[in-house]
């Protein structure tokens, strides 16, 4: 990194934006945080894997019969990338000369071997990359192992474990999207944080009626993530963590925003009320850091798997009007998120190293949440690599 470079990331984040050395440093750090990979219906069947990035890496899940397993989707012969696209069924076999991988990633069949390296592969012992993964609901998330990062996945998440596993039940079969954005990940998902921006970006949506009151709305801080919630409501995850554990969660609020450190927004979102049927959906956006200036936008989108309490003739109505209000909903959000990626590509194309930090109003509070939280993500990996 040069060192006007190194100076400002002292006191900002703006260098992972423009700088690869500096992007690379931040991604090894993330790379040991809990991420979400996937899903796990798409890796429902023996042999299913998919691919996914973790840490600036090509990672890949696959279930095994002994389970469910993650790797850096790296051969340990010469680097291939043992799997190519998104999805695929079949054993682990590196297309360059054929090594082949058991399920604790061991390379178990290696052509010619003691011809060619002069031992057997069990002599070999090589082994991949080993990902950690968890379970949350239909939810896998992962991570590289560090020393500084023990916590399993359920105390990482805190009540938003509980929470997550309840949005997300086995059976959904979510809308899904993804698209390449031209900017950091960071103004994805600081502009997603940001509640002060809604009048002048969403004029005709959201922002239609002025701006938010600050005491009638609930922000509220759990670790490193964070949730916002268009209502009052005290130790608001607590609750809704305790609720979904008995089976007594209903949404009640028209708009609530969990975001799970480092690069998840699950929304909530009552949408309509047709017939005395509440519309309420889930959507799930991640912002998957590619490059300095590239990002992948994936995201999910399901009906609320709540019970609704609907009479008989709603349950109908609801059935029939749902190939309508999820494509409807579906175009509002998709609508949102380009508006602000209008303004993401902007702010990606004027930073400047010596931008300095910036000025946080009451509206934008969990920006700096989440500032201090990845502040602490980077010192934790220097203080780690320091001790190696
Ligand atoms: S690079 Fe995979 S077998 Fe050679
Ligand atoms: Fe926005």
């Amino acid at each position: 990194m040069s060192g006007e470079l190194a100076g400002a990331a002292a006191s900002g984040w703006v260098p992972p934006a423009l700088d690869a050395e500096a992007f690379a440093t931040e991604q090894n750090a993330l790379g040991q945080v809990w991420t979400l990979l996937g899903w796990t219906r798409d890796v429902a069947r023996e042999g299913d894997w998919f691919t996914a990035h973790l840490g600036g890496r090509s990672v890949f899940v696959q279930r095994f019969r002994e389970g469910l397993r993650a790797f850096e989707n790296k051969c340990a012969h010469r680097f291939f990338p043992l799997r190519q696209g998104e999805t695929g069924n079949g054993p682990v076999i590196c297309g360059f000369h054929h090594w082949r991988y058991n399920s604790d990633g061991m390379a178990i069949g290696i052509p010619k071997s003691e011809e060619m390296f002069g031992a057997t592969p069990r002599d070999m012992g090589i082994c991949l990359r080993p990902v950690e993964i968890e379970i949350c609901g239909s939810l896998i998330f992962g991570r590289f192992a560090s020393a500084g990062h023990p916590e399993s996945l359920r105390a990482f998440l805190g009540p938003l474990f509980d929470i997550v596993r309840a949005m997300s039940p086995d059976g959904i079969a979510p809308l899904r999207g993804a698209s390449v954005l031209p900017f950091n990940w960071r103004f994805a998902y600081e502009i997603a944080l940001d509640d002060y921006h809604i009048v002048a970006v969403h004029s005709d949506t959201f922002g239609k009626r002025g701006y938010m009151l600050r005491d009638r709305v609930q922000y509220e801080r759990s670790g490193p993530h964070s949730a916002y919630c268009a209502a009052r409501v005290p130790d608001l995850l607590e609750g809704m963590a305790s609720a979904c554990n008995a089976g007594t969660y209903r949404p009640s609020n028209d708009y609530l925003i969990m975001h799970l450190f480092p690069n998840i927004a699950l929304v909530q979102t009552h949408v309509a009320t047709v017939m005395g049927v509440r519309y309420v959906y889930l959507m799930l956006l991640q912002f998957v850091p590619l490059a300095p200036d590239n990002t992948l936008l994936r995201w999910w989108l399901w009906p609320s798997p709540f019970p609704t309490g609907d009479t008989p003739l709603q349950r109908v109505f609801r059935r029939i009007s749902m190939p309508i209000s999820l494509p409807l909903t579906r175009r509002g959000m998709l609508r949102i998120l380009a508006e602000d990626n209008a303004v993401c590509a902007h702010l990606q194309a004027h930073a400047r190293p010596d931008d300095g930090p910036p000025r946080l109003g009451a509206m934008e509070e969990r920006i700096g949440w989440h500032n201090e939280a990845y502040r602490q993500v980077l010192e934790q990996a220097r203080r780690d690599a320091a001790r190696e």
